[in-house]
């Protein structure tokens, strides 16, 4: 079986290669093909692979190429984890939305918008070259921001493309483990957009063990969601959100610690990143895979006095990968499977239409990733909802059409952009930074 990974010389590769080396199982990868545009990454990574490899007999080859065709034709599975603009992008993301005083976030608010205007042309030109070059692969992307990219790729792709997230099952252990009960027995009542999820019920052999939890102010006080949102916030809502949620819930808080903070996470991670790619090897691999998880939402936690990070969380990595095999082996074998993903909706969460890329625990088998009906979210939830869907609409449509009122619309339809003055000049802004935005020009 032969895999892909564009944006293969990215810093997540090697999580996804140490995956594929622990499957020794009949019908497994035995070839890897890294696509990027950077050959020096290429080399970094290809580099720390053959490390991980050593003493693995059957470990899967690996390819390198800067060559798009080549990277696509024979493959089985696509894994899209590119990031357009690299870390310097998305620092600029961040640092203009939070001079403008609003949310500088990777995925959530305007930089989320910026990221998604940079990235979904890029991404619709892969999806075209994947339904030309191999019609009858499954792509999974991981490329953020991943509900609207995914989206943008089902138009071309239909439901053969697949979205990841690891925040929904890393939510989903963290309750599970609080409640005494193994992950992996447990059912998640999780809802929502990408990045904008609510762990609603958590069943346990057909019992939901939520109602217990939000009963217990000291197990709520004993994770991240509960130290990050606080118990009686958690009760008011009687459930659980996805960790970005923060973003919204506490939005003041959260602006004034990130324009506060000496740099953005984007320039750590780029400064962090650009001392790797220097001197490549598995142990620098290692100490500054470990830095950036130590460091993750560090501004959020603190904003919130939630502390440090859990070392049970910091010891067992995002899962990240663990989705990404588990999705792929279920298709791969059919062996029938559940997995949080985001697909298109099919009906199964209300009022959302058919085509809208959500975020569902969805039953998983060779024809692919079949979300689940879900009850529908509470009034508070769906605005949200269906807020931020019609932004991911119009960042679809200027990337569609290059329409500069579009995208204009789609910062000031933001809940964290507070207005259309605001959303003006963060697109001339952020058109002055990017030169992958030259095209926005209708
Ligand atoms: C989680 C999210 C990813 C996101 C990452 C950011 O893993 O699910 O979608 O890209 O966090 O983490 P970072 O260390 O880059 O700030
Ligand atoms: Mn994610």
């Amino acid at each position: 079986m032969r895999l892909t990974i564009l944006g293969g010389g990215g810093f997540r590769v090697p999580l996804v290669y140490g995956a594929l080396l622990a499957d020794h199982a009949a019908g497994r990868v035995t070839e890897v093909t890294l696509h990027d545009v950077d050959t020096n990454r290429l080399k970094a990574v290809t580099g720390v692979l053959a490390e991980l490899a050593t003493d693995v007999p059957d470990a899967p080859a690996v390819h390198a190429t800067t060559d798009l065709d080549t990277a696509l034709r024979g493959a089985d599975f696509v894994f899209s984890a590119i990031r357009v603009g690299g870390l310097e992008g998305r620092a600029a993301d961040e640092r203009v939305a939070l001079a403008e005083g609003v949310l500088g976030q990777e995925t959530v608010g305007a930089g989320g918008i910026a990221y998604g205007l940079r990235t979904v042309p890029v991404a619709v030109g892969i999806a075209r070259r994947v339904k030309e070059l191999a019609p009858d692969a499954w792509v999974i992307n991981f490329t953020n921001p991943a509900g609207l990219v995914t989206e943008a790729m089902s138009r071309h792709l239909g439901d053969r493309v697949i979205g990841i997230c690891d925040s929904p099952v890393g939510l989903a252990r963290r309750v599970a483990r609080v409640l005494g009960a193994d992950p992996a027995d447990a059912w998640p009542d999780y809802a929502g957009l990408n990045h904008l999820g609510w762990l609603r019920g958590l069943y346990v052999n057909g019992r939901d063990e939520l109602p217990r939890l939000l009963a217990d102010e000291a197990l709520l006080g004993s994770f991240e969601e509960g130290r990050l949102f606080g118990a009686d916030w958690l009760r008011s809502l009687g459930a659980i959100p996805n960790e970005y949620l923060h973003y919204y819930y506490f939005d003041r808080e959260t602006v004034r610690a990130y324009r506060e903070a000496e740099r953005t996470r984007g320039a750590f991670l780029a400064e962090q990143q650009t001392a790797f790619y220097a001197e490549p090897s598995r142990a620098a691999w290692d100490r500054t895979r470990a830095e950036r998880e130590a460091t993750y939402m560090a501004l959020s936690r603190e904003a919130s006095g939630a502390g440090e990070r859990d070392a049970a969380d910091l010891e067992e990595s995002g899962g990240y990968e663990k989705v990404a095999l588990a999705l792929m082996r279920a298709i791969a074998r059919d062996e029938r499977t559940t997995l949080v993903l985001d697909v298109r909706n099919r009906g199964a969460l209300s009022p959302l239409d058919d085509a809208a890329v959500v975020e569902l625990p969805c039953l998983v088998d060779a024809n692919g990733a079949h979300p689940v009906a879900a009850a529908p979210l509470p009034d508070d939830a769906t605005g949200l909802v269906l807020s931020v869907k019609a932004v991911e609409r119009e960042v679809l449509k200027a990337a569609g059409t290059g329409s500069r009122a579009a995208a204009v619309k789609a910062f000031a339809l933001h809940p964290l952009v507070d207005s259309v003055t605001v959303a003006r000049r963060l697109l001339d802004a952020y058109t002055a930074v990017h030169p992958g935005l030259a095209y926005l020009r209708m």
